[in-house]
């Protein structure tokens, strides 16, 4: 194999004391690693795209001359900087009220984990409050010469997801397969409640993607990979969000504006990639990936928002012929469509603070969380020389007053003033909880009843595990209280239940015994076992896997050995898609795919029990919305496929009345492609990346440890980390300098995982503090490359402890190392004394702690 990373470290030896230049060799250039020059397909050009294949969507709302007058004199009267304020919509972490005037901003949006204050656990008071003062600084007289209020957009996709104490929903893969329409307005109408509590006017969702291939992060964002569901519920969420068009209820009382997104084809990339290529013909994309459109305009949706992704190479944010000839002009959408997170910023010939063709292309207001005020002026500069049309802009503007107009917002006064704001106790109210409950029961799918052994008679000695059991997090998954979902604790969910709970108080109320044990251990012989497992939270790319095999070794262990001790064993499966589990499958008597149920998991305990006097109160009547796959291999697997061979069909699902025995399952794994780029070493490196020693005199391959560089200068040692020899101890000897560092060709792309905030996460314990500077490089090649200086960091870490060392992608990226191509992710280095273990290291999210870079 050829590596690119010679060692003929001119670098090491040149190190100077305190300039940390711990670069080592001068690796030859990566081979022709940095991205290709986009090239723009035909698709970019409108005559490329036939419109007239496309479907034609009523418009349900009346027409209104007087509002369309109201939006004359309006857009008439204003400059052309509030003009361009109105076209920009920024994050509140980085806009402060006062910009907003100033700028005449048309938006605002939290991100996933974006609060008030920064501060994670802002009350819903701090949330209105925060909403108010957006308000008021945009309607100031002071401001300018037309007075339009500011909209805040969140994403509230599974409820009122960014707010503690609020009711949260099943993800939308559990909602699909309830099978319930009528049963998603009603989701609606209650997440537009909630959301109204705190002040806000727009909600993000529904994501109405068509998911084709699972191994995608977001596929449980999905209802289904079959269009029909997702046509009929993107009508009914609009619905139950936005009120119904021509009544008075409409953007009414309790109501706030919706999005359908991601136009177009965001379920539908190659590889199942976020933020991919889609490649699907024109006829597919309109058959498969538009239903949600033509149901969600159907139902007047007033926005939608654009898709990271590409069609056919060319990125949507900047394609003319989707965004304005086929979403506006043909499916007749006349709301407001806005851009996903910088997405602009991935156009060729644009970035973040500067993108003409997303505008001119169709896009009426860039989300441009941090960079926006360049943005505003690129903009304002580009409408001045005519590279955007005055026209066009005007049309963006109009349709983003109207949309206002339509949602009352000129008169409904500070959000704190409007109907429901401030009534908290709607957050999680018990009304909204048995909606959720209700939804929980019915996505439930039950794939597997040997012996018909569920439902359980509940007055028995029950024993619970698992990791799932009792963390509502878990339950929770991504988009919950933080963007990727992680760190949550069952504190964080006032009013909420998780599964052990449930069954705790159902078994306990029939006069059984139930006992938690996660890791599955008992003292009495229980009468039944229910584990909990699955997946554990993240979302978007962070979701995306290289296979679809569930890689739950400690849960299957608990599994067998119930198995084995002759209890029945029960597995409840949380996940954000179906996954290849056919040795969970074999080590279970019965099996439930309760995906991502939420807040409420004692309604998944409702689904196991019987009453007490053996009535059955709830059957199972959930089926999959999407197929589970029969062979690891099976990584795109649709209803309608030629040869279709799920193990479990769409549409699957048993009742108690079913008698199946599920036969014994095949478990080869061979022809798995397991390459993961983002996890880099656990109890070893993970292919491709390897590890190595080095000094002066050169590198050493360190696969089998003990494993010294060949001058002495560190050395490398198994140490024992939650599983035997899962860490290693590296030891500098000081006096020259000595590095341990990950390599890997061709090099990997991470620049979709630094625009996300991501982090740089290792697994430390120091055994002997620094006596020198430390360094931390990434490296992309020849003379290419960025580093920190860990020094500070590692002494303040308590000695002798394992802690989590995080340092965000950003901060080695404005350190000079290029994110698009990253051959070298680790390069710890110093020339003096240091004893340091390290365990996993991967990619993860970052916290607000770890927001600064080391000095
Ligand atoms: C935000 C998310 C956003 C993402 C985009 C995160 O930092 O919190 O809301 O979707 O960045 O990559
Ligand atoms: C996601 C969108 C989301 C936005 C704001 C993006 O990264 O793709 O779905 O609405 O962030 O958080």
């Amino acid at each position: 194999m050829r590596f690119p990373w010679s060692f003929i470290s001119p670098a090491l030896i040149a190190l100077a004391p305190l300039a940390l230049s711990c670069r080592t060799a001068p690796a030859p250039s990566p081979p022709t690693s940095s991205a290709p020059p986009a090239v723009e397909s035909a698709a970019s050009d409108p005559a490329s795209v036939r419109p007239e294949i496309w479907p034609v969507v009523e418009n349900p709302i009346p027409p209104d001359p007087r509002l369309e007058r109201r939006v004359d004199e309006i857009v008439g009267r204003m400059s052309l900087e509030e003009k361009v304020g109105q076209v920009v919509q920024a994050s509140i972490t980085h806009v402060s009220p006062d910009d907003v005037k100033r700028y005449h901003l048309g938006s605002v949006l939290n991100g996933g984990g974006g609060w008030p204050g920064d501060v994670r656990k802002a009350t819903p008071a701090d949330w209105l409050a925060r909403a108010d003062a957006y308000h008021q600084a945009s309607v100031d007289p002071a401001g300018g010469r037309v007075a339009i209020p500011v909209v805040w957009g969140t994403d509230a996709v599974h409820g009122h997801n960014n707010i503690v104490g609020a009711t949260l929903f099943p993800h939308n893969i559990g909602l699909g397969a309830m099978r319930n329409p009528e049963l998603i307005r009603r989701i609606g109408e209650v997440t537009a409640r909630e959301m109204r509590t705190t002040g806000i006017d727009w909600n993000f969702s529904p994501t109405v993607a068509v998911a084709r291939d699972d191994r995608w992060g977001r596929t449980y964002e999905s209802w289904s990979e079959d269009p029909e569901i997702v046509r009929a519920y993107a009508r009914e969420m609009i619905l139950g969000l936005q009120g119904v068009p021509g009544t008075a209820g409409f953007l009414g009382r309790g109501k706030v504006i919706a999005t359908a997104k991601h136009f177009i084809g965001d379920g539908g990339t190659a590889g199942g990639k976020d933020q991919g290529d889609a490649r699907a013909s024109e006829t597919e994309l309109r058959q498969v990936h538009s239903a949600g459109y033509v149901g969600a305009i159907g139902a007047g949706a007033q926005a939608v928002m654009a898709s990271f992704s590409s069609w056919q190479g060319v990125k949507v944010h900047g394609n003319r012929g989707l965004l304005t000839e086929v979403l506006k002009r043909r499916m007749g959408f006349e709301g407001l469509l806005v851009g996903d997170w910088n997405a602009h910023g991935q156009v060729p010939g644009c970035t973040n603070s500067s993108c003409a063709r997303a505008i001119n292309a169709g896009i009426d207001m860039f989300m441009v969380p941090e960079d926006w005020k360049a943005l505003w002026e690129s903009t304002l500069a580009q409408v001045r020389s005519g590279e955007i049309a005055r026209e066009r802009l005007d049309d963006a503007v109009r349709r983003i007053v109207r949309v206002k107009l339509r949602a009352g917002l000129f008169e409904a006064g500070k959000p704190s003033s409007r109907p429901l704001a401030g009534e908290f106790a709607l957050l999680g109210a018990a009304p909204h909880r048995a909606v959720a409950r209700q939804a929980v029961r019915e996505s439930l799918v039950l794939l597997k009843n040997d012996g018909n052994v569920l439902p359980l008679p509940p007055g028995r000695h029950i024993l619970v595990a698992g990791d799932g059991a009792n963390d509502v997090g878990k339950q929770c998954g991504g988009w919950t209280l933080t963007w990727q979902g992680d760190g949550n604790r069952n504190s964080d969910f006032p009013g909420a239940s998780s599964i052990w709970e449930g069954i705790r108080e159902r078994v306990e109320a029939a006069g059984g015994t139930a006992v938690l044990s996660e890791s599955g251990g008992f003292d009495r012989r229980p009468d039944a076992a229910i584990v909990v497992f699955g997946e554990d939270p993240y979302a978007e790319f962070s979701g995306d896997r290289a296979n679809l095999v569930y890689d739950g070794e400690a849960d299957l262990a608990i599994l067998r050995r119930l198995q084995q001790a002759g209890v029945p064993v029960i597995s409840v499966f949380l996940s954000g898609r179906p996954l290849w589990v056919n040795p969970h499958l074999n080590a279970s008597d019965a099996f439930v795919a309760a995906w991502l149920p939420g807040t409420e998991g004692d309604g998944v305990a409702e689904m196991l029990f019987t009453d007490p006097d053996g009535r059955v109160r709830h059957d199972f009547r959930g089926k999959l919305s999407f197929s589970w796959p029969r062979h690891p291999t099976q990584l795109v697997l649709n209803r309608g496929d030629a040869s279709y061979d799920p193990l479990f069909p769409y549409g699957y699902g048993l009742t108690y009345a079913d008698r199946v025995e599920l036969p014994e399952l095949p478990t080869d794994l061979s022809g798995v492609a397991t390459a993961r780029s983002d996890v880099f070493f656990a109890g070893g490196a993970v292919a491709p990346w390897e590890l190595f020693v080095a000094d002066a005199a050169g590198r050493v391959r360190a696969g089998s440890v003990p494993v010294t560089s060949p001058r002495g200068a560190v050395s490398l040692r198994p140490v024992d980390r939650g599983v035997q020899e899962g860490g290693r101890e590296a030891r500098w000897s000081g006096g020259q300098v000595g590095g341990v560092f990950l390599a890997a060709e061709p090099p990997a792309d991470f620049t979709r995982e630094s625009n996300g905030n991501l982090a740089f996460a290792l697994e430390v314990l120091v055994g002997r503090p620094p006596t020198r500077p430390v360094s931390l490089e990434m490296g992309c090649g020849e003379g290419c490359g960025g580093e920190v200086d860990l020094t500070r960091l590692l002494r303040s870490l308590p000695p002798g402890q394992w802690t989590s060392l995080r340092v965000r992608l950003r901060c080695f990226e404005e350190a000079g190392a290029d994110m698009g191509r990253i051959d070298v992710p680790m390069h710890l280095a110093t020339d003096g004394l240091l004893t340091l273990s390290f365990a996993e290291v991967r990619l993860a999210p970052a916290t607000d702690a770890e927001a600064a870079c080391p000095p």
